[in-house]
């Protein structure tokens, strides 16, 4: 079967997306995004192209709930395959709007299939997440560890999975690759790309950058009664270019078979907040203050990955470590203290190119 060349990204402007972006244009890959750009900016493709050197070869601004403008998208270009990020991802929203998040994460996922099999598209890769294991109560997990979702945002991911695999087993022509990312943080080394929360960050790495720069205060840590060495919650974080990365090898085992399989993407490694404290730390050159708070709720004491699978399958592990995930992490906030929309960008984007 012929490797993809011309891949469709939804939610291609977000975190994960915009990086994967770098690594398949610099890979030859032609791209095509579809994106609605609710937690996103266009201004960031002009910094993906500047860094790839190459231009991405189309924009679509549209809901992927919109089935007959994505149907449109299909006509208009020779999609080979699909990576499929966009997604509503905030846990605690998860819990406020249920009905919102089911909509768009399996709705959405609904509908990219329809309009996939309308066009003779079967080759796709969809971002799930690690959430999807609740609290397994052990650590490393590997991908047989039974789903327990505890909330909307993870039981919409299981769901898709779930749904993805069904399409698969009654319709052989499909091959789908699910990758369980862990917790990816970390930008692009060249600091033009990182990641940009809406608001007040939910997650630990963008919030700590943050406080590193002085726009809070204190970092509050979620508890420090956890039955770990240091108290303190244990995950599994991975660079964002080696989570991009994964995605390109994915792409490239997509023409291996028919079927579904599942990943999990980690390092393997477990990391307490304190951990990433002092990383990050260490990256900046100055102390990160913090207080100790409650647990969140909703939290686990530890998540942390069993990566052997996608290793042996494919030859990928992730390369990157905490230092380098803090110091690029630290180096995008640095030259862009309120994110993408407090600096001068640096070239205008053109706007979609047909
Ligand atoms: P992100 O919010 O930065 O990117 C998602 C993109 O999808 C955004 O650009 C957003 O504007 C777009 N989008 C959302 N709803 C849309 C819709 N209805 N139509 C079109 N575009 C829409 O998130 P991210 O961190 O890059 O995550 C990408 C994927 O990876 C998501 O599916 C997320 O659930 C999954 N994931 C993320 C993490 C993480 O820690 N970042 C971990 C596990 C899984
Ligand atoms: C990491 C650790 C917090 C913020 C989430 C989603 C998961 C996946 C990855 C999408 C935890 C602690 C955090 C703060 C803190 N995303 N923390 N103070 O919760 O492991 O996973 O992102 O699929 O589904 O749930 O990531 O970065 O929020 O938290 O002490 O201000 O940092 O308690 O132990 P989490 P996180």
């Amino acid at each position: 079967m012929r490797q993809p060349r011309t891949i469709l990204l939804t939610g291609g402007a977000g975190f994960i997306g915009s990086h994967t972006c770098v690594e398949l244009l610099r890979h030859g890959y032609e791209l095509i995004v579809v994106d609605d750009f609710s937690n996103s900016t266009p201004h960031v493709f002009a910094r993906v192209e500047r860094i790839a050197g190459r231009r991405i070869g189309a924009v679509h601004d549209l809901d992927i709930r919109d089935r007959r403008a994505l149907s449109a998208v299909f006509a208009r270009h020779p999609v080979d395959a699909v990576v499929h990020f966009a997604a509503r991802k905030a846990v605690g929203e998860s819990t406020r709007l249920p009905v919102e998040y089911y909509d768009t994460n399996v709705g959405g996922t609904t509908g990219l299939l329809w309009a996939m099999q309308e066009h003779g598209v079967h080759r796709l890769v969809f971002s799930s997440s690690c959430s999807i294991y609740g609290d397994a109560g052990r650590a490393p997990l590997d991908e047989a560890t039974p789903a327990r979702p505890t909330n909307p945002y993870a039981a919409s991911k299981w769901a898709c999975e779930q749904i993805l695999a069904d399409v698969c087993r009654r319709r052989p022509e499909f091959t789908v690759l699910s990758l369980r990312y862990f917790n990816p943080v970390g930008a692009h080394p060249s600091g033009l790309l990182g990641e940009d929360p809406r608001g007040t960050p939910d997650n630990l790495m963008p919030y700590v950058a943050q406080v590193a720069i002085g726009r809070r205060d204190r970092l509050r840590v979620f508890g420090a009664d956890y039955d770990t060495p240091d108290g303190t919650a244990i995950r599994d974080y991975l660079h964002v270019m080696d989570t991009a990365e994964a995605h390109r090898v994915a792409l490239e085992h997509l023409a291996d078979g028919p079927g579904m399989q599942v990943f999990n993407l980690g390092v393997g490694a477990g990391r307490s907040v304190l951990d990433v404290i002092a990383a990050f730390e260490a990256a900046c050159g100055s102390p990160i203050p913090y207080q100790v708070v409650a647990r969140r709720p909703g939290d686990v004491t530890e998540l942390v990955a069993d990566p052997t699978a996608v290793a042996r399958a494919w030859g990928w592990r992730a390369t990157r470590d905490l230092a380098d995930m803090c110091q690029d992490a630290w180096r995008f906030q640095q030259h862009n203290p309120h994110g993408y929309a407090g600096r001068a960008q640096p070239r205008a984007y053109q706007g979609a190119t047909p």
